[in-house]
């Protein structure tokens, strides 16, 4: 992977964070987690080749295993997948192949998986227009791709936080969308769009935006 200035940015926090990731950042902040994981297995389906786009430490791809044939999980930080490898190793999950990627240059064939995930992640990266064309590219006809992002958008303080955050080198947060202006990026990505919500639990602040989409020719 070329390393630069924007790769350097985009994976700088996470690095820092890996070994924190799930406790601090997750489990405090995103109490919806536990119900989202089950929502993207339930809507995944069964015996699918799934890639996972930005992985993190793993919660994502080690969740959907179980019902899927093969999950191939990226991710631009090597601490995020040393600590996801990690993870698999102990629970004995042998069918996700974790590896240290840069979504805007996907190592794969075109048109081999059925589905796609990326999941809080695409407001994190500076050009998120370029990881959907290279998850639409490696999608089979149809592939289904489920994409979340945090709701930053949703709200005037929000926005004002994370763009502070993101210029004193904390959180990276270059997109700030509400669902709508999520759900028309992704349909404007070559995806048409069958689903979007917002998902909240009580003590979270903010949504997570989900938008389930199909590639179109
Ligand atoms: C908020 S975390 C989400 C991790 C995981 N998907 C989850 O839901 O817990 C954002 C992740 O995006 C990754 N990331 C940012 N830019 C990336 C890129 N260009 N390619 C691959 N991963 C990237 C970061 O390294 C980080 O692990």
């Amino acid at each position: 992977m070329q390393d630069n200035i924007r790769t350097h940015k985009e994976r700088k926090f996470w690095s820092k964070n890996a070994s924190r990731y799930d406790q601090s950042i997750i489990e405090r902040h995103w109490k919806i987690y536990p119900s989202l994981l089950d929502e993207l297995a339930s809507d995944l389906g069964t015996d699918n080749t799934v890639l996972e786009v930005a992985t993190g430490t793993g919660l994502v791809a080690l969740k959907v295993a179980s019902a899927a044939d093969q999950v191939h999980a990226i991710d631009i930080s090597p601490q995020m997948i040393d600590v996801a490898r990690k993870k698999a190793e102990e629970t004995g999950i042998d069918n996700v192949a974790f590896s240290v990627e840069d979504a805007y240059a996907l190592p794969f064939g075109d048109g081999i998986f059925d589905a796609a995930i990326c999941c809080n992640a695409l407001h994190n990266m500076k050009q998120p227009g370029d990881a959907l064309s290279e998850i639409r590219r490696v999608l089979k006809p149809d592939g289904r791709f489920i994409a979340i992002i945090a709701g930053v958008g949703e709200s005037l303080k929000f926005k004002i936080a994370l763009t502070i955050s993101t210029l004193i080198g904390q959180l990276p947060v270059f997109h700030k969308l509400n669902l709508d202006e999520f759900a028309n990026f992704i349909g404007k990505s070559g995806f048409a769009v069958v689903t979007k919500e917002r998902l909240k639990h009580p003590e979270d602040k903010m949504a997570l935006l989900y938008v389930i989409s199909k590639k179109e020719e």
